[in-house]
């Protein structure tokens, strides 16, 4: 199992779009199954029913967490918020199993930006997290900066994108 995970909570998301465009790509190299946890699924008021002492309390962040740990693979598609990833994602890190949820995994990473930087210093600060927690993060990191210019509702339209997009899903097959 390849878990597509979308790293944002916020409604209509470019990172659920591209996570569903990716999905499509990742199929053409792995016929196994793959699932998507968007993190727009979260309960509103997660933070204060599923952290810390009400650890294992919220069914529906269970059910999205026991997702996440049970897959073999995982993608994150990270949209860039105030030069890192959203804090919705950490949060969501925070209430994972420490410290087995991710470890011995293996992931592989996407950065979204309106912006210039295509979410690098994201990925990287997220890079740092999922080596901490024992996640092999995949070095193919496709950065898709000016997302709005380059998506045309339904598909990416920047042939490099699309071309690193490719390179990274063959790759995780084989990571
Ligand atoms: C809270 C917030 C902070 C953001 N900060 C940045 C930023 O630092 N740099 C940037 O290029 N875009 C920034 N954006 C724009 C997002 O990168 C843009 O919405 C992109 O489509 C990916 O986010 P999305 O998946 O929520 O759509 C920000 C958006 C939000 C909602």
């Amino acid at each position: 199992m390849i878990t597509i995970v979308v790293g944002t909570n916020r409604e209509n998301s470019m990172s659920t779009k591209i996570a569903h465009y990716y999905k499509s790509i990742l199929e053409q190299y792995y016929t196994g199954p793959i699932d998507m946890v968007d993190l727009v699924e979260l309960p509103a008021n997660f933070t204060g029913t599923a952290l810390y002492d009400n650890n294992g309390d919220n069914d529906k962040f269970n059910d999205l967490r026991e997702r996440v740990q049970s897959a073999e693979k995982l993608v994150f598609v990270v949209p860039e918020y105030n030069g890192s990833f959203p804090g919705v994602l950490k949060a969501f890190i925070d209430g994972l199993k420490y410290p087995q949820g991710v470890r011995d995994k293996k992931g592989a990473l996407i950065g979204v930006s309106s912006g210039v930087q295509g979410g690098v210093m994201a990925m990287s600060h997220l890079t740092d997290i999922f080596n901490y927690l024992g996640l092999h993060v995949l070095a193919v990191k496709p950065k898709l900066a000016g997302i709005e210019k380059h998506w045309d509702g339904e598909k990416i339209t920047n042939t490099l994108y699309n071309t690193l997009l490719h390179q990274q899903a063959e790759k995780l097959v084989k990571f």
